[in-house]
């Protein structure tokens, strides 16, 4: 694994150029990432281009050695070109413009600005697509940062129709299939079809979906026609993107198919305070970041992208600025997590930023480097990382014992209908995840169509459509299958199967569920040592019982090798479900110590403690 850093020329004198370079590479860094926020420095004005500033920061860092990940500027259009084309900005949920004056400003569906980011992508890569320097590209940044993939303007309505008559031919066929009869909703065009927001009340969720759907096309195609330019002007080099943390608005699957590498932005301490933690864990974790945050990134990105080539292309190096809360990395903890990237197959990790910019939205933000470019704790433990990465060698392949089932549309599903507080797809994985790492099972985040062989165990925690596909591979399956509530509950337009729930699931799990109540914290099913939660799925047919409660209510079922969860995938309960799984799988299933994790690749078994900062590898007999 390579070790690289995010770097702004732009922001610094020139004259300190050489020094940061040498300074790097003196670090242990190989690899710069650069460009990416620039478009206002190479375009000063519109059809002027002043390549002056980037190809001498180019050579700079090439001379000393630097590999370098260009990116396309696309995130960040300047002034002039927004008030040249005032409607290419989103629209928010309300109708209002999200307006220049800091990043991400555009509309994915607007035609202008697509063509401008085909334009601006078109000179960097005439400009350095066959540089020797440059070896790989970043397209934009962030798809999706700062709540920007879904737009309301009459751009995305008007690409939404046309999306909506490719898909259905007929707006008969599309009343039929959204059951548009209900609330008088029928349409006689689709000239007709507005999208979602400012109805009175939730739209209806087909409509939803077909509208998170579209919105992610978007993406898809906006990025691919980065990707073909660079292909075209810069053949053999790497794309790539960069990902964010629990983050779903996109596919991404579907973008990662046309990218070589799948990179993802690493801020384990901004995630914990931002996202559905406990208060406990957070206190508990404060600087060093919940032990599954980081790895649940790393094996869902791995398993996005064709030859699983993924990298951490933005890793946080001390308190970042955007987080409720933002403390810093416990001692050992940016070494920690750079090692656990490497153990789960990383090919690169670069740091963001190199130095801390004193002005502007960041200017509380780490980096390696302190405002004053004096070292920052991170550059030490950076330095050694790199020591350890040359004394380890190639990290050797990953070993295969669970598959975790995840899918976006679930998580958009859940999103539109929660039918529960917080009862979200993304979640349940998230909370399946855990519980089998605290078993200290490998585990690979898998397409649903994805082949199960090799695993012992496969679990669905929440897949609400399920394709002929993941019936063919589960029923051929010949390890444990663990499901879990809301699994085959609709159909691809959100309609309920005709058999109900778990529609094609039935014969797998031996049952259908006649009701499915969700649950306020403080209802349960409790177990010994145990307790079902937030949700209750009534089953009827052959499953046996597999956990009951002392109430006598079946919280999860069994039927063949496959466990039904009838509450919803979290808490002592999924922990339960998942250890007799692991158990049955002839898996390790004893808990590991708090705190603990680890991961096994070749003949090596790494051990993180997220409560001592520290790393140990051993080879198991
Ligand atoms: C990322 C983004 C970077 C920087 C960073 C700060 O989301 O890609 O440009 O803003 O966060 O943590």
């Amino acid at each position: 694994m390579k070790l690289g850093v995010c770097y702004y020329p732009e922001h610094w004198p020139e004259a300190r150029w050489a020094e940061d370079a040498r300074l790097m590479r003196e670090t242990g860094l190989t690899r710069v990432r650069i460009g990416e926020f620039a478009w206002s420095r190479i375009e000063p004005e519109p059809g002027r281009f002043d390549w002056g500033l980037l190809d001498r920061a180019v050579e700079t860092l090439h001379t000393a050695g630097l590999e370098i990940i260009m990116g396309t500027p696309t995130a960040t259009p300047p002034k002039w070109l927004v008030d040249r084309m005032p409607d290419m900005v989103a629209l928010d949920r309300e109708g209002r413009p999200r307006g220049f004056g800091s990043r991400r400003h555009y509309c994915f569906s607007h035609g202008g600005y697509r063509e401008e980011a085909a334009r601006i992508t078109r000179a960097v890569a005439e400009r350095y697509g066959d540089h020797p320097g440059v070896v790989s590209w970043q397209t934009d940044n962030e798809y999706g940062c700062h709540d920007t993939v879904q737009s309301f303007s009459p751009s995305a309505r008007d690409g939404f129709r046309l999306w909506l008559a490719d898909c259905y031919g007929t707006v008969e066929a599309l009343n039929q299939a959204w059951g548009n009869v209900f609330w008088s909703m029928e349409y006689r065009s689709f000239e007709e079809v507005e999208l979602p927001n400012l109805t009175v009340t939730e739209a209806n969720p087909a409509h939803w979906l077909a509208f998170r759907r579209f919105s992610s096309d978007q993406v898809v195609r906006f990025n691919r026609a980065q990707v073909e330019i660079l292909r075209e002007l810069s053949p053999g080099r790497d794309i790539t993107h960069n990902a964010m943390g629990f983050y779903t608005g996109y596919d991404h699957y579907d973008l990662a198919a046309d990218l070589d590498v799948l990179g993802w932005d690493s801020y384990p301490l901004g995630f914990l305070e931002m996202f559905r933690f406990s208060e406990e864990d957070k206190r508990r974790f404060a600087h060093s970041g919940h032990p599954d945050i980081a790895a649940f990134h790393h094996d869902l990105y791995r398993g996005c992208v064709k030859d699983g080539r993924w990298s951490v292309l933005e890793q946080q190096p001390g308190p970042v600025n955007w987080a409720r809360h933002n403390p810093a990395p416990l001692p050992g903890m940016v070494r920690l997590w750079t090692l656990e990237a490497y153990a789960h197959g990383a090919e690169m990790l670069s740091y963001f930023r190199w130095r801390q910019f004193p002005k502007a939205q960041e200017q509380m933000h780490a980096g390696l480097l302190r405002p004053d470019a004096t070292p920052a704790p991170a550059l030490a433990e950076a330095r050694q990382a790199a020591d350890d990465l040359a004394a380890l060698g190639a990290a050797g392949p990953p070993v295969k014992q669970a598959a975790l089932v995840f899918d976006y549309a679930a998580e958009w599903m859940t999103q539109i209908q929660p039918q529960g507080e917080g009862k979200s797809a993304l979640w349940a994985a998230f909370h399946c995840y855990s519980a089998l790492r605290r078993l200290g099972l490998n585990v690979d985040i898998v397409h649903p169509d994805a082949p199960l062989d090799g695993y012992a165990l496969a679990v669905v925690p929440c897949q609400p459509i399920v394709s002929d596909t993941l019936i063919t591979n589960l029923e051929a399956f010949e390890g444990e299958v663990v499901i879990g509530p809301r699994s085959g509950s609709r159909d691809s337009d959100f309609g309920i199967p005709a058999n109900l729930a778990p529609g094609k699931l039935e014969a797998l799990i031996g049952g259908r569920v006649v009701l499915s109540e969700s649950w306020r914290p403080g209802l349960a099913i409790e177990g010994d040592g145990w307790k079902g939660t937030g949700w209750f799925d009534h089953l009827e047919g052959e499953a046996q019982p597999d956990m009951t409660g002392s109430d006598d209510r079946v919280a999860c079922w069994k039927h063949g090798r496959t466990r039904y969860a009838a509450c919803w995938p979290e808490g002592s309960f999924i922990k339960r479900v998942i250890e007799r799984a692991a158990a049955d799988a002839g898996l390790p299933h004893t808990p590991l110590p708090d705190g603990i994790r680890q991961r096994r690749c070749g003949d090596r078994l790494f051990t993180f403690d997220y409560l001592t900062a520290s790393v140990s590898t051993a080879t198991p007999e």
